[in-house]
């Protein structure tokens, strides 16, 4: 491990600065603290250096909160341990507050716009039991999206071909694919994806490959695109026009 690290953080405060600015600090390592990571980097030049705009809660990779650009790839600070010379910005897509911390509020209003996290029990007070094998292996998982928001800053839909308006999102999608596999649901979740923009998805694998809690959002989607297609849900006008990685 290096001595030292080198840290750049793009610096934004809109109330006063007219453009952003790059800020490179050097940041010793510090064994008794092992791994370095970004947060403790970040920790570091906010008490010894100045002050830095950043966020954070649970500190072991379970909230969410300081997903950032790391590199040009959004990343958990917390769980990123530094090798050398990093790059810190704020999450891509997202209005800045200051520095590295983003207003999500839009974004997150897609998790549960339209219900697409809300179970729906038909006819009420029927529910069965979810075997637990299936609960573990499938549901499980699924629900451990710690709404990070990282699928939304790598998503080529949203940031290339500009669907901000008609595209609820990857993350709202894994919403939906949830309450989709879930034998509890009752509601037609393939229908509510592709009204909340499904054939938008350019399947370029982004957001499977940015979700720190594993889930396979590309692929997910693309399910439920086949099933779609197969109730006649497939827009005529198909704008999907290229594949474009990011990663
Ligand atoms: S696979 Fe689709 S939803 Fe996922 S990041 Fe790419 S365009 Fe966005
Ligand atoms: S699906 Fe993954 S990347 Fe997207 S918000 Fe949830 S945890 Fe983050
Ligand atoms: S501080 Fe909670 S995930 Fe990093």
């Amino acid at each position: 491990m290096p001595d030292t690290y080198k840290i750049t953080i793009k610096k934004f405060d809109p109330s006063v600065d007219i453009e952003p600015t790059m800020v490179t600090y050097e940041v010793p390592d510090d064994p008794e603290f092992a791994p370095m990571t970004a947060l403790k980097a970040l920790h570091h030049i906010n008490r010894f250096e100045e002050p830095v705009g950043y966020d954070y809660n649970c500190r072991r990779g379970t909230c969410g909160r300081c997903a950032m650009m790391i590199d040009g790839v959004p990343k958990l600070a917390c769980l990123f341990p530094l090798t050398g010379s990093h790059t810190f910005e704020p999450l891509n897509g997202f209005p800045v507050i200051r520095d590295l911390v983003v207003n999500k509020k839009e974004a997150y209003a897609k998790f549960v716009g339209s219900n697409h996290s809300v179970k729906i029990l038909e006819p009420e007070g029927a529910l069965q039991p979810l075997e637990y094998d299936f609960w573990k292996d499938v549901i499980y998982p699924l629900n451990a999206c710690r709404e990070c928001m990282s699928c939304y800053a790598s998503c080529q839909a949203l940031h290339n071909f500009n669907r901000v308006g008609t595209f609820a999102g990857p993350g709202a999608l894994q919403q939906i694919y949830l309450r989709h596999v879930d034998g509890q649901d009752k509601m037609n979740r393939i229908e509510q994806a592709a009204f909340a923009g499904l054939f938008e998805c350019v399947q370029c694998g982004n957001c499977s490959q940015v979700c720190p809690s594993g889930i396979s959002c590309t692929e997910n989607i693309k399910e439920m695109m086949d099933k779609a297609e197969a109730q006649g849900l497939k827009p005529v006008s198909d704008k999907r026009t290229a594949y474009f990685p990011m990663l």
